[in-house]
């Protein structure tokens, strides 16, 4: 028989020394091998929960903490509307009980809270994606790698770069929410992430400023090269937030004059177009995929993203201007990891405003997976392509076209929040 189990935050100093273990084994990786290591990895999440957006969830059975999750409430601007989008980090199960649905159990949770506070969606970045893909989440955008020489970079007016620091803390918060306001997809920033860029100690950070205001700013760290010697270090970008092209350019021509000192600038963006303002994008490695591509960049998928809720989702997005269709559409949506999404949704579309309505008569019907329908209201991916991958059914063809526009974004969404 299975024994209760219950899931809420961390309460006790003992729960949260439980928590320490569990997580120090489930992420070897984070090397918290001693007491002081541990000490520290416990005193980071314990900072973290004492954000307001952020808890530290346990897992408990039999009287033990069995799995621990951090969970996020963050504010998510999806096409044009701030919402509520619940995330969740740091899943970890304990050796002694993997394979017990414990994993299951708290995702099931994750997303019945969040449904409770009123979010229709819910995001991660996956372990292994397709563990989390069979959950029912969609991919997000990629990310690609560049790995660049210095002088492949563009010039700019450098001159309006200037060191930030904790004085321009403001600042900064208002260029990344201006930032937010004109994108898709970009999660507001928090207290213990705000905190984190000035305090942490080996970050380096510049702003770009034109007419006295921050349009701009880079965060890197410098990062010494494997095997090599002092003298050899690459700059590895952390952040590289812009308003406009001035401001991008001043930035990067910053970096393209740390040519003397740094070997490679390592930029990862969301961005697929970011070839177009290299002098050479090619990363070196002179491999031709298949010939005639020289290779350019690594890529991987990374966040994705989860309906929780249809009727919220289109709720929420009530303003929101589908494409400037006007017309009716049932759209099927399998989802075996939260039936209160599977089955039948009728969207009325008129002049691209949209309303969910079982009455209403459809003029065409499409049938998708939650995971890929997350994909595609968040502007990720297009119904054409879905179609074309047989990721998507249609009932008659001729709405193809209509259907696309419906869901079509050129803001494809980006995601700077690391959890
Ligand atoms: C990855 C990890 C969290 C998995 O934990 P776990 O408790 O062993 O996983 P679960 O037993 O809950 O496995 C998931 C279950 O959900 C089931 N499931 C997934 N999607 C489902 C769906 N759509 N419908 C029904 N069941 C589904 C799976 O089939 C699986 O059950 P099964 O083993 O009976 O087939 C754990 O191994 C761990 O802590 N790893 C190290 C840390 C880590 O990588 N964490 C993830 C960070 S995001």
């Amino acid at each position: 028989m299975k024994s209760v189990r219950e899931i809420r935050p961390l309460q006790t100093e003992a729960e949260w020394d439980q928590f320490t273990l569990v997580s120090a084994n489930a992420y070897p990786g984070v090397r918290a091998t001693d007491d002081a290591a541990r000490r520290r990895l416990k005193e980071r999440a314990q900072q973290m929960h004492a954000d307001p957006i952020v808890k530290v969830y346990g897992l408990f059975e039999a009287g033990e903490l069995r799995g621990a999750m951090r969970l996020y409430d963050f504010t998510m601007r999806l096409h044009g509307v701030d919402m509520l989008v619940g995330g969740v980090g740091g899943v970890g199960v304990d050796l002694l009980h993997k394979k017990a649905h414990i994993a299951y159990d708290m995702l099931q949770f994750f997303q019945a809270h969040y449904r409770e506070k009123g979010a229709a969606l819910t995001t991660l970045y996956p372990f292994r994606p397709d563990f989390y893909r069979q959950m029912g989440y969609g991919y997000g955008r990629k990310i690609n790698q560049y790995r660049l020489n210095p002088a492949d970079l563009p010039q700019g007016s450098r001159h309006n770069v200037r060191v930030l620091d904790s004085t321009h803390r403001q600042e900064l918060a208002d260029c990344y929410r201006r930032i937010m306001m004109a994108s898709n997809g970009i999660m507001a920033q928090f207290d213990f992430e705000l905190e984190s860029i000035f305090t942490s100690q080996n970050m380096q950070r510049y702003g770009y400023w034109a007419d006295g205001q921050l349009r701009g700013y880079l965060l890197f760290t410098f990062e010494p090269i494997p095997n090599g010697n002092f003298l050899r270090n690459n700059i590895a970008v952390r952040a590289l937030m812009y308003e406009d092209a001035a401001a991008l350019r001043g930035l990067l021509g910053f970096l393209r004059v740390q040519a003397d000192q740094i070997e490679k600038v390592v930029i990862n963006t969301q961005e697929e177009d970011f070839h177009l303002l290299l002098h050479d994008p090619r990363n070196g490695s002179q491999n031709l995929i298949p010939s005639g591509y020289h290779e350019t960049n690594t890529q991987g998928v990374g966040i994705m993203y989860r309906v929780i809720d249809v009727p919220r989702l289109f709720d929420l997005l009530a303003g929101h201007n589908f494409g400037g269709q006007t017309l009716t559409v049932q759209i099927d949506l399998a989802d075996s990891f939260w039936p209160v999404c599977a089955g039948r949704w009728v969207l009325a579309v008129e002049n691209g405003r949209a309303t969910l309505d079982p009455l209403a008569q459809p003029d065409v019907t499409i049938g998708l997976d939650i995971a890929d329908f997350s994909s595609l209201v968040t502007g990720s991916t297009t119904f054409r392509q879905l179609l074309a991958y047989g990721l998507a059914q249609i009932s008659d063809v001729t709405f193809a076209d209509a259907v696309h526009q419906l869901f079509y974004t050129a803001n494809k969404p980006v995601c700077h929040t690391a959890f």
